[in-house]
């Protein structure tokens, strides 16, 4: 009762100080599913994508189903997600195909290739039914315009049967003093799909493709890398999924894999994990993954699938003994960014859309994000959502 009274008082004075939000989401506090934007007609929202900036400011975007041509709407929250701003439209300014898909977004925190500290760096699949391509956009007035600085790499058009030849999917990472694209690629004829990267020391001229996951047999498609890197072990952690033909493993037809490397551009010298829980539980598709420094000497990884509304965790730097899984109050997305808040590392934001199968029933979940205390995720179990 006590509580409920200094809370009340606080309330009063909240109200009086700040008139346009006495309730709702507070400035970098916890909530679930607040609203960043609820698409338009029949668009559907899913794989969203965010970062960071060196302010705590972040930049969100996602991909949009039900509008060609595509494009990426980009959002700015100053405050934790608790409010949010229109920012700008991602389009194709080159190839007349749309941004159709599998955004991207990256920061610059040196200058690299003539572009200052502080650039934007976009991405996406450009597609059509003459090809894939995926190019590099810059701002340099934080997300407000855009302008084509590169095309990094092309395949043929949209098609997942092995065989045919798009690629898929950019990850962008900024890593000594340059860029790295990674991508899946259905190419190599020697693999139905694979993760490739290419690396760029100006932003214009990308080197050659490099293999980070390529599996047998060939019908192996790993594929949807996300990256992270986990300081005190000095690793870098790359997740992706592994669906091979209709097999399954522990239950999941799309099971998450990662691998760990000294620098993120040796990914392809390392063995391929499979990420089980308890020896029982997988996640299932699109992974994503972050790192807290709370939870311990190692801190804590991160890992979001397809299909679950809990989060994975690992408190013992990747052994692949020990993970666990742990129930947040978010939604299941398809290709689900999670976020640990660089200055606030118990803060675990967690973006929200449609699954897979919502979008291709039409389902509407609005582009939204959850911010929940990591501590309580750690201490709850699967099966109990944390206050
Ligand atoms: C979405 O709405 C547009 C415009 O009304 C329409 O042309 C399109 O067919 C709709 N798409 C779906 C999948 O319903
Ligand atoms: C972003 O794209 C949408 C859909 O085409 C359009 O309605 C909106 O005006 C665009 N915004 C800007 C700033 O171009
Ligand atoms: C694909 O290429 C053909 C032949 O050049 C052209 O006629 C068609 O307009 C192209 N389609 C798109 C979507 O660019
Ligand atoms: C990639 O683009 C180049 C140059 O436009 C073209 O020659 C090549 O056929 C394209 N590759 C694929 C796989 O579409
Ligand atoms: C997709 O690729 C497969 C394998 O190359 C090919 O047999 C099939 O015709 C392609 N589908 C379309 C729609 O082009
Ligand atoms: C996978 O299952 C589908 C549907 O049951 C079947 O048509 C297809 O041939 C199977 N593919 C392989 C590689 O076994
Ligand atoms: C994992 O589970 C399988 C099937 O239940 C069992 O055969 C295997 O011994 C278990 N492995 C370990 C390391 O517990
Ligand atoms: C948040 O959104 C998810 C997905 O729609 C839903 O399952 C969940 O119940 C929502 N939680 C709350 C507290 O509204």
């Amino acid at each position: 009762m006590l509580v409920t009274a200094v809370a009340t008082a606080l309330l009063a004075q909240t109200a009086l100080a700040w008139p346009h939000r006495p309730t709702g989401p507070q400035p970098w506090g916890y909530f679930t599913n607040n609203t960043i934007w609820q698409p338009p007609g029949n668009l559907t929202v899913s794989y969203p994508r965010y970062v960071e900036l060196a302010d705590g400011s972040i930049l969100a975007t996602t991909a949009l189903s039900g509008v060609t041509p595509g494009y990426f709407p980009v959002f700015e929250s100053k405050d934790g997600g608790a409010s949010w701003a229109y920012v700008s439209n991602l389009t194709d300014q080159v190839n007349g195909w749309g941004m159709n898909a599998q955004p991207a977004l990256e920061v610059l925190s040196t200058p690299l290739g003539g572009y200052p500290a502080g650039t934007i760096l976009g991405s996406g699949n450009s597609w059509s039914e003459n090809g894939t391509r995926i190019d590099l956009y810059a701002s340099t007035d934080v997300a407000r315009t855009w302008h084509f600085v590169s095309h990094i790499a092309n395949g043929t058009a949209p098609n997942t049967t092995n065989g045919a030849h798009p690629i898929w999917e950019p990850r962008l990472l900024e890593y000594d003093g340059q860029l790295i694209a990674y991508y899946s690629d259905q190419r190599d004829p020697a693999h139905g799909q694979k993760l490739s990267h290419q690396v760029s020391t100006d932003l214009h001229n990308w080197g050659p493709v490099v293999n980070d996951v390529a599996l047998s047999p060939y019908e192996a498609r790993p594929g949807m890398t996300n990256i992270q890197y986990v300081p005190p072990i000095n690793k870098w952690i790359l997740v992706h999924e592994t669906p091979i033909g209709n097999s399954s493993s522990y239950g999941s037809n799309y099971p998450v894999h990662y691998v760990m490397a000294d620098t993120p551009l040796e990914f392809g010298l390392n063995p391929d994990i499979p990420l089980v829980v308890n020896n029982a539980t997988a996640p299932n598709a699109s992974p994503y993954i972050a790192w807290s420094p709370i939870g311990g000497e190692y801190g804590t990884i991160l890992v979001s699938d397809a299909d679950r509304t809990q989060v994975f965790t690992n408190q013992c730097g990747g052994d692949p003994n020990e993970w666990q899984l742990h129930a947040t109050p978010a939604g299941a997305v398809y290709s689900r960014a999670i976020e640990i808040f660089k200055h606030r590392p118990d803060h675990l934001a967690i973006y929200g859309g449609n699954t897979y199968d919502q979008s291709a029933a039409g389902i509407q979940e609005p582009f939204s994000i959850t911010v929940v205390n990591l501590n309580h995720v750690l201490a709850s179990p699967a099966g109990v959502i944390p206050a």
